[in-house]
């Protein structure tokens, strides 16, 4: 399996994003992650579309769109037409979860759902069928910098069972806390695509010695 990684921009240095962007795209990059947060789903306010806009006239990587806001159905079209190439939402912000899934769709970029630490696996066993990636939440949504919770694990694990089970490849994201160290137990565990924002904007050594860092640790686990 082809392991991905994705930074988020969220601990990106702003005053030079387009530099951070394109840093982290000549370090190996797969895909680059936007953390949207409404100051309501989560308590932290980040950005919106315009961003993703702004990132879209960057790079050509795929722009992962991570939603953290109630009502995402309202935005889905804004962030499409901003540049976005998957758009994925939170579980707990949407009781018509099938219905925003198939608005995504129908809006021609991946789709995604988003699960909190306290939302088990099987949550999303009637959807599965419906989506490209399923996001782990590793840490409690709303900021950076926090630590890894281990006791995740055990829920990527379910969810490469449950996606054993199907015939279409599903991604597994995880998100919040991903560095060198816990990088090699969510491969083995069966994540196919880490985000990691401290660890690779945050790098002393560099953005690019951060992927670095992130990949040799997989390669070393054997993957
Ligand atoms: C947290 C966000 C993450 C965050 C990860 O709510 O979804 O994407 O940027 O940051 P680190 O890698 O610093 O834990
Ligand atoms: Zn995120």
């Amino acid at each position: 399996m082809t392991i991905k990684i994705a930074p988020s921009i969220l601990a990106a240095d702003f005053t030079r994003l387009g530099d951070e962007i394109r840093s982290a795209e000549a370090g190996g990059a797969d895909q680059i992650h936007l953390d949207v947060m409404d100051g309501q789903f989560v308590p932290n306010i980040s950005f919106g579309a315009m961003i993703v806009k702004t990132a879209r006239q960057i790079t050509s990587l795929p722009l992962d769109v991570h939603l953290m806001i109630v009502e995402p159905e309202k935005h889905l079209k804004a962030f499409v037409e901003a540049g976005a190439s998957a758009i994925t939402v939170h579980i707990e912000a949407c009781p018509h979860l099938h219905a925003v899934l198939q608005q995504i769709h129908d809006l021609d970029v991946k789709a995604g759902v988003a699960l909190n630490p306290h939302t088990p696996a099987m949550m999303v066993s009637e959807v599965l069928s419906l989506i490209d990636l399923v996001l782990v939440m590793t840490v409690n949504p709303g900021a950076g910098g926090q630590a890894f919770l281990y006791e995740m694990l055990g829920k990527v694990k379910a969810l490469r069972r449950m996606i054993a089970q199907i015939k279409r490849p599903v991604d597994i994201s995880v998100d919040g806390g991903i560095d060198a160290a816990t990088a090699k137990h969510v491969v083995m565990a069966g994540a196919s695509v880490l985000v990691a924002g401290t660890s690779v904007f945050g790098a002393k050594g560099g953005t690019a010695e951060g992927i670095k860092l992130i990949k040799t640790a997989i390669e070393r686990a054997g993957r």
